[in-house]
Formats: C-alpha cells, sequence, structure tokens
C-alpha cells in the first residue's frame, strides 16, 4: 500500500504551512492546489528539495488544477480572502462561501471518499457549506478551530504559571469567532482545575486574550494572519484521522441533537479516527456554559442562513 494522499488547496500561508509540516513527517503524498499560476508548483518544488536536507521522501506536487487530486484521503481546503478594508463580514461570507463550494465540487468529483478539513473563514458555515455541497456523510466534514483556540489558551494559562504547555488541558468549544466558550471547569494542570491555580481576574484575562487570540496576530502582522499554530492544530488532526488515534479533539463538526443544537457545524468534542468524526462526545455543561454554547449556535446559524439564502 503507498502512503496516503493529502490534498492541500489554497497554497498560501495557512496551507503551504501546512504542506511542510506534513512534508516533515515522512509519511504522506502531498497534492498543493491554488489558482494562483506558479505558485502551488513554485512550494511544492521547494518542499522537495528541502527533503534531502531534512531527510525526507514525501513526495509534493503543485496544480492550478485538481486532476492530482484523486484518491486523497483527506483534503484540507484553506482557499479563500481574508477581509479587506472597508470589506463587511458578510461580503467575505459570500466570497469565500463561493470560493469553497467551487473546491468542494471538484473535489468530491474526485476524492469521493476523502474527508474534508475545513480551515476557510468564517470556519463554521465554511464547513456547512462543504457538507452540503459535497453530500459527504457527515463524519466525513470537519472544521478546525477549537484545537487552535485550546491551543492559544494552553499557550497563555503555561506562561503564566510558567509550567509546561504539555502539563496543561484545556478544551474551547462553539463557534470560531468572539462567541467561542472557553470550558474553564474542564481547563485544567496536570489534573488540578484552573481555578486552583489563577485568581479569577487573571483567568478572566487570559479567556479574554483567548477569544482575541486571531486578532491579535492580526494586529501584530498587519497583512495577513497566524499560520503556524493554525497549521500545527491542522496536523494534530490529519494525523488523528490517518493514524486512526481516537483522540478526543475540539473540532466544528455537525450536531444533530447534540448540546442542545440542530443541523449545524459547531465546535465540541469529537472523537476522531480514520472515519472522521466519528463520535461528538458530550460533556456535562452547567446551565451558564449550556447558555454560552447555545448563544455561540446562534451567532454560527445567523452565518449559515446567509449562505444558505445566496444565489
Ligand atoms: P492566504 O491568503 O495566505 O491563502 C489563501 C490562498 O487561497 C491564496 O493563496 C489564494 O490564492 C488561494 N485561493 C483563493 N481562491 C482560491 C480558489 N478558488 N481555489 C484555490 N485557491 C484559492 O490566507 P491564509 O492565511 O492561508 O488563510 C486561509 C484561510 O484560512 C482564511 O480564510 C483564514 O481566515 C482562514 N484561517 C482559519 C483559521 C481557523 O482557525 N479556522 C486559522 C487561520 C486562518
Ligand atoms: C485565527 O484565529 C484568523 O481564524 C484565524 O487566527
Amino acid at each position: 500500500m503507498g502512503r496516503a494522499k493529502i490534498t492541500v488547496v489554497g497554497a498560501g500561508n495557512v496551507g503551504g504551512t501546512v504542506a511542510q509540516r506534513l512534508a516533515e513527517k515522512n509519511c504522506y503524498d502531498l497534492v498543493l492546489v491554488d489558482i494562483v499560476e506558479g505558485v502551488p508548483q513554485g512550494k511544492a518544488l521547494d518542499l522537495m528539495q528541502a527533503g534531502p536536507i531534512y531527510g525526507y521522501d514525501s513526495r509534493v506536487v503543485g496544480s492550478n488544477g485538481y486532476a492530482e487530486t484523486a484518491g486523497s484521503a483527506v483534503v484540507v481546503i484553506t482557499s479563500g480572502v481574508p477581509r479587506k478594508p472597508g470589506m463587511s463580514r458578510d461580503e467575505l461570507l459570500a466570497t469565500n462561501a463561493r470560493i469553497v463550494q467551487g473546491v468542494v465540487r471538484e473535489i468530491a468529483a474526485r476524492s469521493p471518499e476523502a474527508i474534508l478539513l475545513m480551515v476557510t473563514n468564517p470556519l463554521d458555515a465554511m464547513a456547512h457549506v462543504a457538507h452540503r455541497v459535497s453530500g459527504f456523510p457527515k463524519a466525513r466534514v470537519l472544521g478546525m478551530a477549537g484545537v487552535l483556540d485550546s491551543a492559544r489558551l494552553r499557550a497563555f494559562v503555561a506562561a503564566e504559571l510558567g509550567v509546561s504547555v504539555q502539563s496543561v488541558q484545556a478544551m474551547v468549544l462553539g463557534g470560531h469567532g468572539d462567541t467561542m466558550v472557553p470550558l474553564l471547569r474542564y481547563t485544567t494542570v496536570e489534573g488540578r482545575p484552573i481555578e486552583d491555580w489563577l485568581p479569577k481576574e487573571r483567568l478572566e484575562a487570559l479567556v479574554q486574550r483567548t477569544r482575541e487570540g486571531g486578532a491579535e496576530i492580526v494586529g501584530l502582522l498587519k497583512t495577513g494572519s497566524a499560520y503556524y499554530a493554525p497549521s500545527a492544530a491542522v496536523v494534530e488532526m490529519v494525523e488523528a484521522i490517518l493514524k486512526d488515534q481516537k483522540k478526543v479533539l475540539p473540532c466544528a463538526a455537525r450536531c444533530d441533537g447534540e448540546y442542545g443544537i440542530r443541523g449545524l457545524f459547531v465546535g465540541v468534542p469529537v472523537k476522531v479516527g480514520r472515519c472522521g468524526a466519528e463520535a461528538i462526545i458530550e460533556y456535562a455543561l452547567s446551565p451558564a456554559e449550556r447558555t454560552a454554547l447555545a448563544a455561540s449556535a446562534a451567532a454560527v446559524k445567523e452565518l449559515c442562513d446567509i449562505v444558505d439564502r445566496l444565489p
């Protein structure tokens, strides 16, 4: 059996870095697709030429078309445009929904058994579009956001306490946006609840910084948004799938009654394995957490209603 084929659509900052991180695993064949002529081909060549130095034989092919993507096991979709000055959130939504729609049609036709891993923003609504357009079973459409948002909270907690990030566990649920729901009751340092480590005001400050984590980086970079942590989060999810790890990760998955949410992709704890989103795990939530998750789902629904009405 050959190596699993992974396609990454969008050879920009996130897509290019995902390709690099996956190439360095030396386990997969990669196809990088973008509409800009030369860019996926150039990045693929550059990644192949890093192989002898880094010690990997991963095949990396760049293309402006989809023929090479046929038979992919996992497809990571990062294609889209960022918000430009003066552009409303709804305009971004419509533009990226059209891009994602076109990409998913091409992918689904050539890789009917693939698992789609969505990255393009607004994330939860784009997962909704991918599910609708592909016609794939819901288990084979996942969105990346919770792993990133949880990693941000873990990094901030670890820095505040001066402990290793590996000792900090966190679970951020909800939509990828201002309404995300960090579950502090499930945030622990080696099993000890975070509330025993930090005073309430400090915790609130770290949660707020997590909510604004994407914007903080945009503000510093000025052009473009984060990609090192996002690409690391994507790779954790890809490997959970292809290595059938059954890791419980916060992912955008389609809820059909779980947490009282129906017919929407929202960040929830998911058992991730070779079949994709193999199960949504229902944590016991307090009334306040449940209300916050419902509010986040309502915000996601507003965006999904807009994309469903697009011509
Ligand atoms: P980028 O602008 O560097 O890359 C996007 C790429 O998509 C560009 O190379 C562009 O040419 C390509 N593209 C546009 N239309 C296309 C089409 N029809 N077919 C193929 N390729 C196409 O952006 P970056 O930083 O890589 O971010 C990508 C997306 O991921 C954005 O929507 C961003 O907001 C989102 N994002 C989401 C995160 C999450 O947590 N879910 C985290 C980080 C980024
Ligand atoms: C982030 O959270 C832009 O969604 C992206 O960094």
